[in-house]
Order: C-alpha cells, then sequence, then structure tokens
C-alpha cells in the first residue's frame, strides 16, 4: 500500500482564497484586518518562520506590522509593546514569535496579550477555554492538522489517536482538539515507554517531536493517517519532519510531507484566527 499524500500546500491555497474574499470584504467597510508579529532576538529559524507570517498576511490582503527588537530588550519593554498593540484599533491580532530569550518570562508575555487578540491561542483563558470545549482560538497547528483530517473526510470519532509530543503549542491543544472531535486520545512524550507499542496501536497519528526518524515504518499500523509536525535537517541539510517518511509512506493510509505538509497550514490557520478576531471585532 502507497499512501495517500496529504497536501498542505493546495489545502492552504484554498483556505487561503477564502480568507483574502473576506479580508476584503471586511476592508470595504474600513475594517481591514491586522496582525502584529513580534520577533526579539535573532534566531534564524523564528527569522523565516515571522517573514512567512507576515508575507501571508500581505499576500491575504491584511494590515500587518512586524516589530523586531534587540535581544537585549527587557521584559518590562517588550511587555509595553504589547500593551501598546493591545489598545491599537488597527490591530487585531498579536502574535510573539516563540521561544524568548531566556531573561524574558515567556508565560508572562503571552498573559500579557489581551485574549481576544491571542490568534496564537496560547493565552491561559484561551487554552481553558479550548479544554472546556468553548474555544475562542484553535492553536494554528493543530487546527490545521485537523483540517488536514477533515480535507481527507477523515472519521475521526472513535478512532485511536495518538499525539506523540506533549508541548503546549502542538501536543496537548492537538490532544483536546482530537478529543473533542471523538477521537480516543494517547499523549506520548519523552519518557514515555515503548513508544512503538502506542504509535501501532493508532488510526491518526500526529507526531511533533523535533526529532528527525522518531517515528519508523515499523511503528505504524497499516493504512493509519501520520501526520508529521516536525521540521529538521537531514544530513544533506534539506529539510524533514520527525517520521522516516519514504518507508512510512508504503505503510501508512495517509501522510503528510515535510515540507509541503503541516507547515503551510500553521500560517494558514494564523490568517483564519486573524480574519476571525476581525470579524468578531
Ligand atoms: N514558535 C514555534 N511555533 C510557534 C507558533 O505557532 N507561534 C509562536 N508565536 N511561536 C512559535
Amino acid at each position: 500500500m502507497t499512501a495517500q499524500i496529504i497536501n498542505g500546500t493546495l489545502l492552504s491555497q484554498q483556505i487561503r482564497a477564502d480568507v483574502t474574499q473576506r479580508a476584503k470584504t471586511l476592508t470595504a467597510k474600513g475594517k481591514q484586518p491586522g496582525l502584529a508579529v513580534i520577533l526579539v532576538g535573532e534566531n534564524p529559524a523564528s527569522q523565516v518562520y515571522v517573514r512567512n507570517k507576515v508575507k501571508a498576511c500581505e499576500d491575504c490582503g491584511f494590515y500587518s506590522v512586524l516589530e523586531n527588537y534587540d535581544a537585549t530588550l527587557t521584559e518590562s519593554a517588550l511587555l509595553a509593546h504589547i500593551d501598546r498593540l493591545n489598545h491599537d484599533p488597527k490591530i487585531h491580532g498579536i502574535l510573539v514569535q516563540l521561544p524568548l530569550p531566556s531573561h524574558i518570562d515567556a508565560n508572562k508575555v503571552i498573559e500579557a496579550i489581551a485574549a481576544e487578540k491571542d490568534v496564537d491561542g496560547f493565552h491561559i483563558s484561551n487554552a481553558g477555554l479550548l479544554m472546556t470545549g468553548q474555544p475562542l482560538f484553535r492553536p494554528c497547528t493543530p487546527y490545521g492538522v485537523m483540517k488536514m483530517l477533515e480535507s481527507i473526510n477523515y472519521p475521526v470519532r472513535g478512532a485511536n489517536a495518538v499525539v506523540v509530543g506533549a508541548s503546549n503549542i502542538v501536543g496537548k491543544p492537538q490532544a483536546m482538539l482530537l478529543l473533542q472531535a471523538g477521537a480516543t486520545v494517547t499523549i506520548c512524550n519523552s519518557k514515555t515507554r515503548d513508544l512503538a507499542a502506542h504509535t501501532r496501536n493508532a488510526d491518526i497519528l500526529v507526531v511533533a517531536t523535533g526529532k528527525r526518524n522518531i517515528v519508523t515504518a515499523d511503528m505504524v499500523k497499516p493504512g493509519a493517517a501520520v501526520i508529521d509536525v516536525g521540521m529538521n535537517r537531514d544530513d544533506e541539510g534539506k529539510l524533514c519532519g520527525d517520521v522516516d517518511y519514504l518507508p512510512t509512506k508504503e505503510v501508512a493510509g495517509y501522510i503528510t510531507p515535510v515540507p509541503g505538509g503541516v507547515g503551510p497550514m500553521t500560517i494558514t490557520m494564523l490568517l483564519v484566527n486573524t480574519i476571525e478576531a476581525a470579524e468578531r471585532n
């Protein structure tokens, strides 16, 4: 069996076309959607991510600002910038790119963002709303994964879903979204004993660890939907995920490639969250 590839680039294009239309409608009413992206320091990967986010906004007709501060920016100065953006009527979404330099408390910064502008969905009140089944913003990467499953009409209800990775950004919110969609969910973490015993039971396997080849073909149930959130470099410096892609493709029923899978969907769902924030405003 060769898996059907879930093309995140194509799905993104379809969703972004709808977002562009909605942005046009809002702009015509004098309410152009606006996103502010804050980057502190010069982490090269973060620089690429934020540039892609701002470019995607521009492509969809959003107003967007990138505020790039020196790594020495103090926590209180960052909090003051967030407060200014919280009160800026042109800004409907605020994103502070993580990780932050170690002298800044990321939790404090996330809690300073107005919950109704927290398009990442990381604010503690948005995490609570998600957990209680009333999400205001779904975190972008897990939201994108759900859209990918929806695009193949995957029957999530009753399925065994295994999430490998338990971060606040991906693993935990992913588990919540799958649970709400009716899956039986297992969250594996770096201490999990016999990871393969869990992954082999998965109808839906979401892998978000940042560890190349943590999932190999022998760990996958034949026919499973394998969603690879990883972003790593192989020995030749080429982008690759957490899943050993080519052999796993011969076992899985569905698989997402890296690049061209979850990556573009993360940015697309940021656009969706931002347009929703603007529409609510
Ligand atoms: N760093 C890695 N992923 C993300 C994300 O989705 N949002 C933010 N703000 N930072 C990140």
